[in-house]
């Protein structure tokens, strides 16, 4: 049991490929966003795919949802839908910096692999 347990991990760790928006992802959002089954907040793929429809480039979907993620306002929630069924996302705090290495983690990576 603790053996499979630890073997899980390091695979897990390896995936990783030593990259930190992976762990700080994994580590602190996936908790609430699942990446691609809406469980307890809306799935990382939709919250992707609906920046990605929302910003042209890439510095833009890094600007806004890093803004978000910092501070969470119902003013500034693109998904209003989803803070009505889930409530707004609660402040993390996290410095921006920190937060701006996870989205750009969150833009390049695909969550239907
Ligand atoms: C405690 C649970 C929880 C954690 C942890 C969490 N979120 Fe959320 N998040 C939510 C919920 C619920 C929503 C939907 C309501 C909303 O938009 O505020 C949401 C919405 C979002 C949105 C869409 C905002 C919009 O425009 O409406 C983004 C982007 C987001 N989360 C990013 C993140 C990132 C990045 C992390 C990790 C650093 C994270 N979340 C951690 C619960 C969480």
């Amino acid at each position: 049991m603790i053996k499979k347990l630890l073997i899980s991990l390091c695979l897990f760790f390896l995936s990783l490929n030593g990259d930190d928006g992976a762990l700080l992802f994994y580590g602190n959002c996936a908790t609430c966003h699942h990446e691609t089954q809406a469980i307890s907040a809306p799935s990382m793929f939709e919250v992707q795919q609906y920046y990605k429809n929302a910003f042209e480039n890439k510095e833009d979907f890094i600007e806004y949802m890093s803004q978000f993620v910092t501070q969470p306002r119902l003013d500034n929630a693109l998904m209003v839908m989803k803070v009505q069924k889930y409530k707004l996302m609660p402040i993390l705090g996290y410095e921006k910096s920190v937060i701006k290495d996870i989205v750009t983690y969150i833009y390049d990576r695909d969550f239907t692999q």
